[in-house]
């Protein structure tokens, strides 16, 4: 595709964008529709787009899109080439909304990470982490030690241009694409073979497909999730991995809940802002207001104290987001905590029980992760 064709093909996509119908979901649509494109055009359009937003605080407010867009490439080059070349105080102004510095630390080191294109990881079943890199190339396994050793082969960074969706492996289920925060919740999780666990907000299923394959498809996962679209995406995910051990139902968040079983485990991968996705997602960082950040911290909270009652004693709860927000993170862990005296702090990874994952550290989103036991 030229270089013309494809600053056109951006910028009808960038035009239909707003709050409402975000860049990703408008570029899903309209990627998706355009069978004639090949998977290496439609890769370029995406980047060039996630290009305009990661720069957008840079680019000239007066000049038409097309020419916003030009300079946000132009801008994305310059980065790759000499990143240092940006000073941390333009990128903690520009990079992202004023707003967030209440809510977090900016380091140069994050600012820079932000405004780099993202990593793609891939998770593996164990049995097949020998030989998947070996078929698709280019992949290379994580080095975290917050990854038992055995098993970091099984989380890969591929930096191939191969569509892997349309890949065999993929359709067989011998590996889901996982970013490797997400990957490590179900490490952090570490079920056993044999137990129960509530993946209480389950949404297309990601973590309750990795939950099951640590459980080597033995024990139960209830899943669930309020969102009937999602449950329908996590049961066609679930037959391609061939997992069978989980029940799939609706949960609003209630006080009601989907079973009266006691669990050996709750995982709560909670709604939140975002803040950590920011990277991959930069158009986000428009869209997302303080607001969302105090409604969403109610809603976590709410769920946190809902689903804590259907824990066994000695069982373990784990609270999860994708965001780095001081409000939905260590606020939220100690509100619980200072509730809940019956539920004791547990370590997360072998660290303390409130865990950040920095995007810069890992190349990966950002999360944040606490565990709590039930006193027997
Ligand atoms: C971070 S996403 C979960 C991602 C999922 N665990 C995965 O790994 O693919 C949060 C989920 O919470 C669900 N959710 C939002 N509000 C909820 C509520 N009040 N009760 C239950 N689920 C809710 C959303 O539908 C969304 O699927």
């Amino acid at each position: 595709m030229s270089d013309s064709t494809l600053l056109n093909r951006a910028t009808l996509i960038i035009d239909q964008v707003t709050a409402e119908k975000p860049a990703d979901y408008v570029l899903r649509g309209e990627l998706g529709a355009a069978k004639h494109l090949l998977s290496a055009e439609k890769r370029d359009i995406a980047r060039a787009v996630f290009a305009y937003y990661r720069w957008l605080g840079w680019l000239d407010e007066k000049a038409s899109t097309q020419a916003r867009l030009a300079a946000a490439l132009e801008l994305q080059c310059k980065f790759a080439a000499d990143p240092f070349s940006f000073k941390p105080e333009a990128l903690a102004a520009l990079a992202v909304p004023a707003w967030v510095a209440s809510e977090m630390d900016l380091s140069p080191d994050y600012l820079r990470h932000l405004q780099r294109e993202p990593a793609l990881w891939i998770r593996v079943q164990k049995e097949f982490a020998a030989a998947l890199p070996r078929s698709l190339g280019n992949c290379a396994p994580a080095s975290t030690p917050l990854i038992p050793e055995a098993l970091r082969p099984t989380a890969l960074a591929y930096s191939g241009k191969t569509d892997l969706y349309k890949t065999s492996e993929f359709q067989k289920g011998v590996f889901e694409i996982q970013d490797l925060a997400s990957q490590l919740v179900g490490h952090a999780a570490a079920p056993k073979p044999g137990e129960t666990w509530w993946d209480a907000c389950a949404g297309q299923g990601g973590k309750t497909l990795h939950l099951a394959e640590l459980m080597e498809n033995k024990g139960l996962i209830w899943a669930s999730d309020r969102n009937t679209g999602r449950l329908a995406a996590l049961r066609k995910r679930a037959a391609r991995a061939q997992v069978f051990n989980y029940r799939a139902n609706i949960w609003n968040g209630g006080p009601f809940l989907p079973t009266k079983t006691k669990f050996d485990g709750i995982l709560i991968d909670a709604p939140c802002s975002g803040v950590g996705t920011w990277q991959r997602n930069p158009h986000a960082r428009w869209t997302t207001t303080p607001n969302d950040v105090k409604e969403l911290a109610e809603i976590q909270l709410q769920l946190l104290n809902h689903a804590a009652g259907a824990l066994k004693p000695g069982g373990r709860l784990l609270y999860v987001v994708c965001t780095l927000t001081r409000s939905e993170t260590t606020a939220i862990a100690d509100a619980f905590t200072a509730a809940h005296a019956d539920f004791q702090p547990d370590a997360v990874l072998g660290q303390g029980p409130q865990l950040f994952f920095q995007p810069h550290e890992l190349d990966a989103n950002g999360m944040f992760l606490a565990a709590w036991k039930k006193k027997v």
